[in-house]
């Protein structure tokens, strides 16, 4: 048996996950969303700690429509669309509806903040494992417009709350290939 067939189905899953930009057209359902993002809550948080936290879920044709004049509203307050607005808006509109889902990640900006964040991410890298095994890919956003105040107020962001990232997913057409990596030996130092 090869070293890789040895290894356990999570360590292949760990090790082959890839993030996807380009999906299939096909819908994804909230339910399964729903469902792969209570066991991701459960394999970071035990009942007692109470999450302060939350997710917003934009996957149907009128939330996405929604979402993407609000995106054009937060790009006008950058000042990133004073050309061609209704062409870039029609863009902006076309991109957004061919992403299935949009699951923005957003942590309180208060008191613990560090701590707030790392919560977010170990969720989101356990839900990015357990859609992959379902054949859904994901990728980590983080767009500049998403501190932006009209995009909050657009999404219904409190103002002690901060977008951690909007996590885009659906169901994967291809996957991509490694790119080179890193070396874990680079990063680690020996005390
Ligand atoms: C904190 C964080 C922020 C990221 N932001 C973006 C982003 O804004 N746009 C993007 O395309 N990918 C983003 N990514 C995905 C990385 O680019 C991706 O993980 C990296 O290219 C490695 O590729 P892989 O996930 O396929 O292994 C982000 C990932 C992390 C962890």
């Amino acid at each position: 048996m090869s070293a890789t067939q040895q290894k356990s189905a999570l360590s292949q899953l760990i090790r082959k996950r890839r993030s996807i930009r380009s999906f299939a057209k096909r819908d994804l359902s909230p339910e399964l969303i729903v469902e792969l993002l209570q066991a991701a809550e459960a394999s970071v948080l035990s009942t007692d700690q109470e999450p302060s936290h939350r997710f917003l879920l934009l996957a149907s044709p009128d939330g996405k429509a929604k979402a993407a004049s609000i995106v054009m509203d937060a790009y006008s307050e950058q000042g990133l669309y004073k050309w061609l607005p209704n062409k870039l808006n029609q863009l902006m509109a076309d991109r957004i509806a061919q992403i299935p889902a949009f699951l923005i990640a957003i942590a309180k900006d208060r008191g613990e903040k560090e701590r707030e964040r790392a919560t977010v991410s170990a969720v989101l890298q356990s839900l990015t494992l357990l859609a992959w095994e379902r054949g859904i890919g994901a990728v980590w956003n983080t767009e500049s417009f998403m501190h932006k105040p009209s995009f909050k107020l657009g999404v219904g962001v409190q103002e002690d709350e901060r977008i951690v990232t909007i996590l885009y997913l659906g169901y994967c057409e291809k996957v991509p290939k490694t790119k080179p990596r890193t070396p874990a030996e680079k990063k680690l130092t020996y005390l």
